[in-house]
């Protein structure tokens, strides 16, 4: 058994291809049965209408308030029976509110070891404080940035000639692995 599963992204949605590769291959039991964007210039979006999974682009700016969006996401992942939310870059807090709607089932991955580095630039915060090993996490979301309980986590060595862009690297390739590897672990926990 797997989960309905509805992926909100903002931008280049590498993670999200990821799952929708990973469950047409049968690798996790969960279908994508849609992908949401808050920017409609989303390199994900074009991506995912390639895969032939149905696409939607919600953003708050045509909305007169952050509970009207977020309504309106509702609407959406409701519509698609959508029972386990997957954040994979999406650049917006969610409240209460909507958090409410899927009791510990909207999950987020973000590219530190958490609770180290919340929020944005992560890798460079890494980086910045030379640790010697960093990697990725996907958590359970909660009202605050990146402070939910955290489900998994994938370690990666950071060399000392690493910049941004390969710890980003690394990390990402990770990042895929981990994602996946969650999903099915919720799916063996909850269904
Ligand atoms: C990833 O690094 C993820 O951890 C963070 O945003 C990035 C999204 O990358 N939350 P992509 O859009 O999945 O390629």
């Amino acid at each position: 058994m797997g989960f309905n599963l509805g992926i909100l992204i903002s931008g280049r949605g590498s993670n999200m291809l990821n799952i929708v590769n990973a469950s047409k291959l049968g690798l996790i039991d969960s279908k994508v049965k849609v992908v949401i964007s808050n920017n409609k210039n989303s390199n994900g979006i074009s991506e995912a209408k390639r895969k032939n999974i149905k696409t939607k682009v919600i953003n708050q700016k045509d909305y007169k308030s952050k509970k009207d969006f977020e309504t309106a996401l509702i609407h959406a992942l409701k519509g698609e029976e959508v029972d386990l939310v997957c954040l994979a870059g999406f650049m917006s807090i969610l409240s209460k509110d909507f958090l409410q709607q899927w009791n510990k089932k909207v999950i987020n991955i973000h590219p530190s070891l958490l609770p180290n580095f919340r929020g944005k630039n992560a890798v460079k915060q890494a980086l910045e404080k030379k640790v010697k090993t960093s990697g990725c996490s996907v958590h359970f979301v909660d009202e605050g940035i990146d402070t939910g309980e955290i489900i998994g986590q994938e370690k990666v060595l950071v060399s000392n000639n690493d910049n941004e862009e390969t710890l980003g690297k690394k990390i990402l390739k990770k990042e895929h692995v981990l994602y996946i590897k969650v999903i099915k672990e919720l799916e063996r926990k909850y269904l």
